[in-house]
This record gives C-alpha cells, structure tokens and sequence, in this order.
C-alpha cells in the first residue's frame, strides 16, 4: 500500500511557467491514493486556471486569504490542520524569499506560516535568480528549517537558458512526498521514556512564589517524539500553558521536590532526558500564612536552601541507573566547558548544551541550536524548529541506547 493512501496532501502552487507540472503532481498524488487540497497563489493563477487544479483535485482551489466563509473557521489555520505534509510547486524566488522571511501577505504565505507541519518545496525559475546570492541565502535557511528541497533540475529553460532551475519532475516530487510520509519505524517500542520538562514554582507563601521563564516547550516536544518513536512516555511536568499532549502520561507538579519525588517513583526506564529548568533554590521557609506589608518598615528577607538536584540524583543512581541519561546545559557563556563540566558533575550519558543569551531568542522561542556533549566528542547541529530538534535528539538516544545494549 502506498505511504500515501489515506493522507491529505496541501499542494501550494506559485506562480512560473513551470505552474502546469503541478497540475500534473496533483494528478500523480490521487492517483498514488492521497487527498489533495491546493492553494493557487495569485501568480500561480497567471499559469493555470483555478478550474484545473480543482477539476483534477477534486476539491475547491484556494487562494485569498481573506475569503469571507473559510477565514470565519480560520482558513489558513485549517488548511494546514488538515495536511500531512504541505509541498510547495513551483516554488519561485519571491515565494521562497518570503517563506525565509516569515512574510504573510496571502493565503499561501500565510499557511505556510502558520503550519507545524512538514514542508517541501520544488523550486523553479531563471538560472540566474536560482544562482542569485539572496536565493541561495534563502535556501540555506529553509534548508536549515527542516524544509526539504526537491531538485531543481539542470537543463534548457523556458527562459532560453540552461542551467539549475527547472522544476524536478512531477514523479520525483511525489516519490519524495511518498518517502517522507513513510511510517517513521519505531525504534523506541517496548522502552520507557522518563522527561522532566518546564520551570518548577518554589512557594513563599500561599499566594507568592519563585518560578523562571521556561516555556517547557522543548521538553514537551521531546515527549511527543519519545511516543511518535513508539516509547510509552512519561512527561514530569512543571507549571506549564502547554496543551496536554495526547498518548503521554503527564505527571504535573509544581516543585524542584516533587518533580524529583515523581521522577524516582517512575523509575526504573529505559532512558531519563531532564529538559527542566529546575529552580536552583526554594525559600527556605514556606510560610503557611501570605506574608503581609502592613505594620512593618523594612521587607521581608527571603532566605534560600537549596533545590536537590534531580538530574545529579538519577545520574548517580548506584541502583536502578537508567541505561540512557540525558541533561540539559542552558548557558550565556563558555558553553561546551560548562557542559562538559556538567557531563561529569552530574554522572550524565550526553548534556545536550544551548546557549540562551538573551540575542540568541531561543528561552521561550520557538527554536533551538544544540550541540551534543558526550564523552566521545562534540556535535554540533544546525538551527531548527524545537519540533525538529527533539525529533532528531530522541532518534539519536534511540540509537545510542541500541548501542549500549549491543555492546
Ligand atoms: O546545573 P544546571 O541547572 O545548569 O543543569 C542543567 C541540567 O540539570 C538540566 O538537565 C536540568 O534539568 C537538570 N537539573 C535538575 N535538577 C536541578 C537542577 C538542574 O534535574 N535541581
């Protein structure tokens, strides 16, 4: 059966002479069982009429984004709810330009923005916009996006010329839209997937208490790459807004000691990844009472002791060590020293190490660039979405478990 049986492909067409080959894609993905929706960008509509992308989808084309009826359910939003994967064909210079630059002015743009899902595209145009420094600029950074690039192919060019440019053929692009929505294979079936994830609150009285900016993302979307690899998974969660992520068993808490006392009581598993940000101390004196202004000069002194060390306490673990212990590093300096420090303090297999200076954007962003610390070595990985780095980060752990266990 095909890979794309039963899946809903958003095919995004932009506007070049190479328009006609999506119609062409559209074809090829029915044909190969998927659902198609598409987007006609208004310059894609100089190259083909909305009437044949819908005839040969089977479904009304899009392509303003302030349609009165789709925009009342959220057009763009929906759109990419509904995909599995969106390809974009042709996809020309001003298109990738404005995907690179997060610009949102149409309905295509703005879906592209919009969406969490996998994205193609099979780029097309004049060699020499092809070959043009902002381009290849652009395609670095999709590139580094996550953003898979079909072709473009070499040879004669509608342009006159010859070179890079044209579009790859329709069968390639469907065999790449097939490949990447092949089942993921579960390397992590039958194992157990402990994760911490998000900041803990230390209370000073009822209503008061001492928390950090963690957003907890990067931790939740290691768990849900710990499901999609198969692992039964367990999220120790601190005070997050994040939506709970279905097929995950999430224990919620609120302090450095329970998030410990939860951990130990999931304990033993297959592999402990510590994505939380763990407050460093707790006011020593929980005071049962809010502590109040009136009558008194001076403010309150709040005094501190200190948090356990959760990552510390299962990394030494003399019993019950899982096989697999992952920390975090979230420094604004010397990053790899203080990593590697941490890789040895803390009895850690891999410190996956950040650098959250303010500029970098990444505490409480959307994206991540990691690098590996083990004592093997360092790897240092591009910039991408948080989705992506975790995805990539539990493939990797799967691995290096499989390895531990062979050896
Ligand atoms: O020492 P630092 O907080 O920078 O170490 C970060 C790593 O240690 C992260 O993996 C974090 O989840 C973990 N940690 C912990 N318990 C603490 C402090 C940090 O598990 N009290």
């Amino acid at each position: 059966m095909s890979a794309l049986s039963g899946r809903t492909i958003l095919v995004i067409i932009g506007g070049g002479i190479a328009a006609y080959k999506a119609l062409e894609l559209i074809r090829e993905l029915k044909k190969r069982g998927a659902a198609v929706n598409a987007i006609l960008t208004r310059a894609g509509a100089q190259f083909v009429t909305p009437l044949s992308v819908s005839a040969l989808a089977g479904s009304p084309v899009h392509s303003e984004l302030f349609d009165l009826t789709h925009e009342a359910e959220m057009g763009h939003i929906e759109f990419s709810r509904a995909a599995d994967l969106l390809v974009v064909v042709p996809a020309t210079a001003d298109l990738m330009a404005k995907m690179a630059a997060g610009i949102a002015d149409d309905l295509a743009t703005t879906t592209l923005l919009a969406t969490d899902k996998p994205v193609m595209i099979a780029p097309a145009m004049n060699v020499r916009m092809w070959l043009h420094a902002a381009t290849q600029a652009n395609l670095a950074t999709l590139k580094a996006r996550g953003i898979a690039v079909i072709g473009p192919d070499e040879g004669d060019m509608a342009c006159g010329e010859f070179g890079p440019g044209r579009l790859a053929e329709p069968q390639v692009i469907a065999d790449a839209v097939e490949a990447a929505l092949q089942p993921t294979g579960q390397p992590l079936k039958g194992k157990k997937v402990v994760i911490t994830a998000g900041p803990t609150h230390e209370p000073i009285d009822p209503v008061r208490y001492i928390a950090n900016r963690s957003s907890g993302r990067q931790g939740y979307a290691l768990a849900e790459a710990a499901r999609d690899l198969g692992a039964r998974t367990i999220l120790v969660s601190g005070p997050v807004s994040l939506a709970v992520p279905p097929g995950i068993e999430v224990l919620p808490v609120e302090t450095a000691e329970e998030m410990l006392e939860a951990t130990q009581a999931e304990l033993p598993c297959d592999i402990a990844v510590f994505a939380a940000a763990v407050a460093d101390w707790r006011p020593a004196d929980r005071h049962e009472h809010k502590l109040k202004k009136d009558g008194k000069a001076t403010p309150p002194e709040i005094k501190f002791s200190a948090n356990p060390d959760i990552l510390r306490t299962v990394g030494h673990l003399k019993e019950g060590r899982p096989p697999l212990v992952v920390g975090f590093a979230a420094e604004t300096d010397k990053v790899i020293d203080n990593a590697r420090t941490k890789l040895a303090a803390k009895g850690a297999d891999v410190i996956v190490a950040n650098d959250v200076s303010a500029s970098t954007g990444i505490m409480g962003g959307n994206h991540n660039r990691v690098q590996l610390v083990t004592a093997g070595g360092v790897e240092d990985w591009p910039e991408l979405d948080k989705r992506e780095v975790a995805m990539r980060l539990m493939r990797h752990f799967a691995q290096m478990l499989a390895e531990k266990g062979s050896s």
